[in-house]
């Protein structure tokens, strides 16, 4: 086992944050339950830890508090924000009571750097988020830096390894916080730094090998990043106690299909079930042209699929695998009861696992996006994997306007792969966040040779985001835009027209739907 800092969860949206950062710094951490005892710590041979933030006063009924022992460890601590607090409470000091938040920016003033801000310009933009303070130091602490409104937003005691900071350091908008958790990891509790994606690799294969001993573990594979790595992490663990399943619901992009299986069944050697259900899915759909009961029914029908192809699949299994992502879970926690454990997943395919009686197990769900596509790499999947643009779960479904058939689908797959084609040749498609055609159902006149035509319009969805939460339309060069809609209208049977979606979102979303 690595050196490990423990990471005591107080029930802060930030924990998984802090535990981000420990691992940027290539340092080995765990989270704890706030409650787990001293003589637990120890015996995992922890040389560090971190009080995490935390929603609550210390005073309150149902204050999370950890156990008091943990300061006679003889490791150094770092509290952060409800973690000082945490200090000031068991170590003598005082926090008063505070009705109001102090929330958003300010100016930190380091006036005595110590190990903590070693290497730290004197003053920083800093983030806070808390309610009650600090206002007497505990014995044996000095301030060490000041905020706007707190003269003790830094307070260290050297001798015992005790450091504390009122803001958040894990915080993108907090000026150089990694350097702070690198100086406390490193500087101040002398870990090693070789912790790697490897290492995150092996440790994670032990880990589900145990988990899942000789038992048989199932995973709907999707085809995009998250289920793919998890796949891959997967098969690299239990190899043949894998078994993916992969649904064709009729409304994949071109070849999508043959690649999946291509890669994982020829490739990777997985035990990959590919179920046809297109045709039930089309048949269901038929007629339908309101975007949410779209939505509805391509989702019951998948669950319906799914489950009734993971009962068909010989032999028990009890477990389901799920590539859960840590900004998938969302952030519910009771301080009262464990912050940890009673954090809940979405995307749990309608409440099957319980009805199956399948265990989760989810091996990224502590993980962001980029430290899975870093995963997905180092398991030697190829790039087209791993940086492939996400696609919604409904496919083509909510990219086909008004009711859906095989006709229409078939034109906008066409169209679709000249795009994908085009993104590809000429680099753009790993430059925007999405890039994708959509079928209207409008019929337009046009001229071919010397005929009048009467067909339908293509419009192009290419567009620019971090996060899908905003986005904006990608400014491509003129020519690739004209190459794609000359290429779209010459080999595309059925369009006679190709438009450029330039709205950004809000007010327009990404997907047309
Ligand atoms: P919108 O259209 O809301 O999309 O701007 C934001 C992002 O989410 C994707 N998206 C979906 N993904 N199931 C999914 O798995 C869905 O129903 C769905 N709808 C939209 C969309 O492609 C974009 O990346």
């Amino acid at each position: 086992m690595p050196q490990t800092i423990a990471v005591l969860d107080f029930g802060s949206q930030l924990t998984q944050v802090i535990a981000r950062r420990i691992r940027e710094c290539q340092v080995y951490s765990r989270i704890y339950h706030f409650s787990t005892p001293a003589a637990q710590l120890r015996a995992d041979g922890i040389v560090g830890i971190i009080l995490s933030g935390g929603p609550q006063s210390v005073y309150a009924k149902t204050a999370p508090h950890p156990d008091p022992e943990i300061f006679k460890l003889g490791v150094p601590i770092l509290g952060i924000c409800f973690g000082v607090q945490l200090m000031g409470h068991f170590l003598g000091g005082k926090v008063a009571l505070s009705k109001a938040r102090e929330y958003g920016l300010g100016q930190l003033t380091i006036k005595k750097p110590g190990k903590l801000f070693a290497g730290l310009p004197r003053t920083l933009r800093i983030w806070n988020s808390h309610g009650d303070k600090l206002t007497e130091l505990p014995p044996g602490f000095v301030a060490t830096a000041v905020s706007d409104n707190s003269p003790f937003s830094g307070i260290e005691d050297k001798k015992r390894g005790f450091y504390g900071i009122q803001f958040h350091p894990e915080v993108f908008h907090t000026e150089r916080g990694v350097d702070m958790i690198r100086n406390f990891l490193v500087g101040i509790c002398g870990a090693a730094q070789d912790w790697t994606t490897k290492d995150f690799i092996a440790h994670s294969v032990a880990d589900i090998r145990s988990k899942v001993g000789k038992g048989r573990v199932l995973l709907g594979l999707s085809g995009g990043v998250d289920s793919s790595v998890a796949a891959a992490l997967l098969h690299k663990a239990i190899g043949k106690q894998l078994t993916c399943v992969f649904v064709d619901n009729g409304l994949l992009r071109k070849g999508e299909r043959d690649y999946v299986e291509a890669l994982y069944k020829r490739n990777f050697k997985i035990d990959l079930r590919v179920v046809d259900a297109s045709a039930l899915f089309l048949r269901r759909l038929k007629g339908i042209s309101e975007p949410e009961q779209k939505r509805k029914i391509i989702g019951r029908t998948f669950v319906e699929v799914f489950e009734k192809t993971l009962k068909s699949i010989e032999g028990r299994a009890e477990f389901l695998g799920q590539g859960t992502l840590y900004p998938d879970v969302i952030e519910s926690v009771s301080i009262a009861g464990n912050p940890a454990s009673l954090i809940k997943t979405h995307h749990n395919v309608g409440g099957l696992p319980e009805r199956m009686k399948l265990k989760l197990i989810e091996p990224l769900r502590e993980l962001f996006k980029d430290e899975v596509r870093q995963v997905g790499a180092a398991l030697g999947l190829p790039k087209e994997v791993v940086w492939r643009q996400p696609f919604p779960g409904p496919g083509l479904g909510v990219r086909v306007m008004g009711d859906i058939t095989p006709d229409k689908l078939e034109i906008l797959r066409n169209a679709d792969a000249v795009l994908q084609d085009e993104m590809m040749a000429s680099g753009y498609y790993w430059k925007v966040w999405q890039s994708f055609a959509v079928f209207l159902p409008v019929k337009t006149v046009g001229v071919f040779g010397d005929e009048r035509t009467y067909d339908y319009v293509i419009a192009l969805r290419i567009v620019e985001s971090v996060d899908a939460m905003t986005a904006d339309w990608a400014k491509l060069p003129h020519d690739l835009l004209g190459k794609i809609s000359s290429r779209i209208t010459n080999e595309v049977r059925g369009v006679s027209r190709v438009v450029l979606d330039i709205s950004s979102k809000p007010p327009a979303t990404i997907e047309w739907e």
